[in-house]
């Protein structure tokens, strides 16, 4: 089977650094707060072109915790896609805000800039766009309409650490960004972990006073907190990972390049946005394509040995979390088509070119006849 994902293979080639960064972090005795989690801060910055970064227990929490430290809640709106994962959304929910939907642009599979201009109303506090699968949102467009309304531009960058806009990392456009090291990142942890990065010195240090209960001094709490903090061990592990991420990128870029060439000369299949419309560099944190018969080809591929996932099968405002506001069928088309046609082929920077050229036979096969080679 060629899975969709295999960390074990990275492990393996990272073995003797990351047992000896494992094991300075048990010998030096310091597990919460430690020098590991102050220099990948500053590493991952400097990566970045960010002024900072905070440290924090998962994506999700980051991005929580930059929506409160923008003194985001109740009776307050944020604009985000339909078309992500849960957790963009469960973080406006957590601080009491209500999630305003923009339907995506159906060619990038990002929000769609006009559909946020036409959500806005006067109780708008923020837009979330989502750089899926590593595609940078229409950055451009979306911080002129927040600057045209005063809004703030929370970046949700949990899948496209490394892609850029005209050179600039995505994390460092909008307002304040949320960073995911979840283990399948393109810059994965060994567990839960997470960053908000921003040049705002406020609001920076406004999230390393939440993420310890609420305290700049320890024991002195001026504000409800929650406990959120990056633990040596991991910000250990992604200290070794770091100096790699961009070649890793690079693999990823070179397989979606050879998918792109093979499976372009295919019919019934539309393949990730090849010329968007910004110099824009893609991570491939998926390479996603969209099919018909999705189910069908899913299936058949399976039992050619191809493993493939599906991000996302239901859209957000189809979800039992948000019945209540009340958003049937047909609301936001373009996501819903998204979620009946997307399917992602393997990809990960370790993937054997064998196993390329197995992947791109097996879609070859799967989509005859229907998709005679032009
Ligand atoms: C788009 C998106 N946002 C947020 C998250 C949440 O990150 P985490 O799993 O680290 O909480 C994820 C990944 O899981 C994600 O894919």
């Amino acid at each position: 089977m060629i899975p969709i994902l295999d960390l074990t293979r990275q492990h393996k080639q990272l073995e003797p650094e990351l047992e000896r960064a494992i094991r300075g972090v048990l010998e030096g005795g310091a597990f919460i707060n430690g020098r590991n989690v102050a220099a990948f801060e500053e590493e991952l910055a400097g990566y970045l072109g960010a002024a900072h970064a905070v440290g924090l227990n998962s994506g999700t929490d980051a991005l929580h915790l930059a929506l409160r430290a923008l003194d985001i809640g109740p009776g307050d709106e944020v604009i985000t896609t339909p078309f992500t994962f849960v957790a963009t959304t469960e973080a406006i929910g957590m601080v009491g805000a209500t999630p305003v939907f923009a339907d995506i642009d159906p060619e990038t599979l990002n929000i769609d800039p006009r559909a946020i201009a036409a959500a806005i109303t006067p109780r708008t506090r923020a837009i979330l766009p989502v750089h899926l699968y590593g595609l940078p949102a229409a950055m451009d467009e979306i911080v002129a309409i927040a600057r045209e309304h005063s809004l703030a531009v929370i970046e949700d960058c949990a899948q496209s650490i490394g892609a850029t806009i005209g050179g600039t990392r995505t994390g460092t456009i909008g307002t304040v960004a949320a960073f995911s090291f979840f283990p399948s990142k393109n810059l994965g942890a060994c567990g839960d972990a997470g960053a908000v990065v921003t040049n705002d010195e406020q609001l920076a240090e406004r999230v390393r006073r939440l993420r310890a209960h609420g305290a700049a001094v320890k024991y002195y709490h001026d504000e409800l907190g929650v406990n959120s903090r990056l633990d040596e061990l991991q910000a250990a592990i992604l200290r070794v990972k770091l100096p790699y991420l961009d070649g890793w990128i690079e693999r990823r870029r070179t397989i979606a390049a050879w998918y792109t060439v093979e499976l372009g000369r295919l019919r019934g299949i539309t393949l990730p946005v090849g010329r968007p419309r910004q110099a824009v560099r893609h991570v491939y944190h998926q390479f996603t394509v969209r099919v018909a018969d999705r189910d069908r080809v899913a299936r058949d591929l399976r039992e050619r040995g191809v493993g493939t996932m599906i991000y996302y099968p239901v859209p957000l405002h189809l979800q039992g979390v948000h019945a209540g506001l009340r958003l049937g069928e047909g609301s936001f088309p373009n996501a819903e088509a998204a979620a009946r046609e997307v399917l992602s082929l393997p990809m990960f920077p370790e993937l054997r070119d064998t196993e390329v050229d197995r992947v791109v036979s097996s879609v070859e096969r799967v989509l005859a006849p229907q998709s005679a080679l032009v």
